[in-house]
């Protein structure tokens, strides 16, 4: 066996073989299937999206039907799910709340059939079904309200906005936020979907391997920062206030939220596609107090970071358009988790295909050989403050 030199983060380290998505980072291409991005978001729905993905193919009429059906069926939680969410503390973060409830899955649904497409089909369907409403229902519950019940007659987006919201959206808010789904549903062996993926390659359950994504999506290096950008722009304040705040996050060496990518050197193209939702959505309901700013953050960061190859990536604009549909800041996460479920499960499904658990090796720094130590002879290790016991 070669013996691979140490990459921290695993860069550039391929870790697995699929054909799920594709993503070309110097020329700005994604596609799913081999399909563009551009397209799926022009012609698709984030259904058939899923779809795609999951099974490999665009399904035909009757299969898509048939498809969208069993996930209205199955849309509903159950009370005791419901009842175990109201015990959630209502500051907690709905992420945090999301993750608890897709592990708590695993309890409901516990006959683990990896071996069979039934239970593959039934796994892949309740996550996507429920995932909204488990969302939805967390944010309604925080305020102290019952949860909106979801509505048969609503298409997937439209359903989980009039779910959050408790009124029927706009064609156009719902079109366009289904989109958001489309684009936010796969992209490679990200960090989650990595997470997913180990987690799958244990054969746990299908609950277990979304629980982990969810928890590793939530970091701000990864899908938390969508919310953190709008914690940002506000921050920021004023279209004058950019560049001073940018040049002090290139001195302080801080992280700016929404820019750089492991594998895009150029703008991501579903940032592209995303500020464009966000104009039409400008355009028919009015501006963004923020927008100004962001377009401001967009030129100064391609200006001064540009040759390293920083640019906004999927987060930056993605909270403009939310917050036009009356989705609160800290479900942008969660929001990005109900539609990268249809990723974690296509790499989950592709895992199970041809399966060895992941076990990589590592290079061992620390000491070898050491004697025991008796209790009186040991250094300090943990601050005093620590090592007194607390009352
Ligand atoms: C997502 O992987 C995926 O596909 C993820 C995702 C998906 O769909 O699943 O696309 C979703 O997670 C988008 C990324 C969201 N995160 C952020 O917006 C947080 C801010 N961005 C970063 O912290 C950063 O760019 C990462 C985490 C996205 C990528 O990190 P890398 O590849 O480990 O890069 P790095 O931190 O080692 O930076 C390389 C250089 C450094 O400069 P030098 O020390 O070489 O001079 O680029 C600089 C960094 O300082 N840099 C930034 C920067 N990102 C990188 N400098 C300022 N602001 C930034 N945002």
């Amino acid at each position: 066996m070669t013996v691979c030199e140490y990459r921290p983060g695993l860069e550039g380290v391929p870790a697995t073989q699929s054909s799920i998505s594709y993503v070309d980072g110097q020329a700005g291409i994604l596609e799913y299937r081999g399909i563009r991005i551009e397209d799926l978001a022009q012609h698709s729905t984030f259904l058939e999206t899923a779809y795609l993905l999951i099974w490999g193919g665009l399904p035909s009429k009757v299969e898509l039907e048939a498809f969208e059906h069993e996930i209205r069926y199955h849309r509903r939680l159950k009370y005791r799910i419901r009842d175990m969410m109201k015990c959630f503390p209502e500051s907690g973060h709905p992420m945090d709340a999301l993750q608890a409830c897709a592990a708590a899955l695993g309890l409901f649904y516990s006959r683990r059939a990896l071996d069979n497409p039934v239970y593959i089909q039934k796994a892949v369907v309740r996550l996507l079904a429920k995932i909204p409403t488990m969302v939805a229902a967390f944010q309604l519950m925080r305020k102290g309200n019952d949860p909106v019940q979801p509505r048969d007659d609503l298409g997937y987006a439209a359903n989980f906005l009039y779910m959050l919201n408790e009124r029927e959206p706009d064609p156009l808010a719902a079109r366009i936020f289904d989109i958001c789904l489309t684009l936010h549903a796969e992209h490679t062996i990200n960090a989650s979907t990595f997470s997913a993926m180990v987690t799958a390659s244990t054969l746990t359950d299908p609950y277990a391997v979304v629980a982990s994504a969810v928890g590793t999506l939530a970091g701000p290096l990864h899908g938390g920062a969508n919310e953190e950008v709008i914690d940002m722009l506000q921050q920021i304040g004023s279209v004058e206030n950019v560049r001073p705040f940018v040049d002090r996050c290139i001195a302080e060496k801080s992280k700016i939220m929404g820019f750089g990518h492991r594998v895009y050197k150029v703008k991501d193209p579903r940032a592209t596609i995303l500020q464009g939702l966000a104009e039409q959505l400008f355009e028919k309901f009015g501006q963004d107090e923020y927008y100004e700013i962001a377009l401001e953050m967009e030129q100064a960061v391609s200006e001064k970071l540009g040759h390293k190859g920083i640019y906004p990536n999927v987060d930056f604009y993605s909270g403009l358009v939310y917050r036009k549909l009356g989705i609160p800041t800290d479900l942008f996460t969660p929001v990005f988790a109900i539609a990268r479920v249809a990723g974690w499960l296509a790499h989950w499904k592709e895992q199970l295909g041809e399966n060895r658990i992941f076990r990589p090796t590592q290079i061992y720094t620390g000491p070898r050989q050491q004697g025991y130590v008796g209790i009186e002879d040991r250094p300090q290790i943990w601050d005093k403050q620590f090592a007194a016991p607390s009352v």
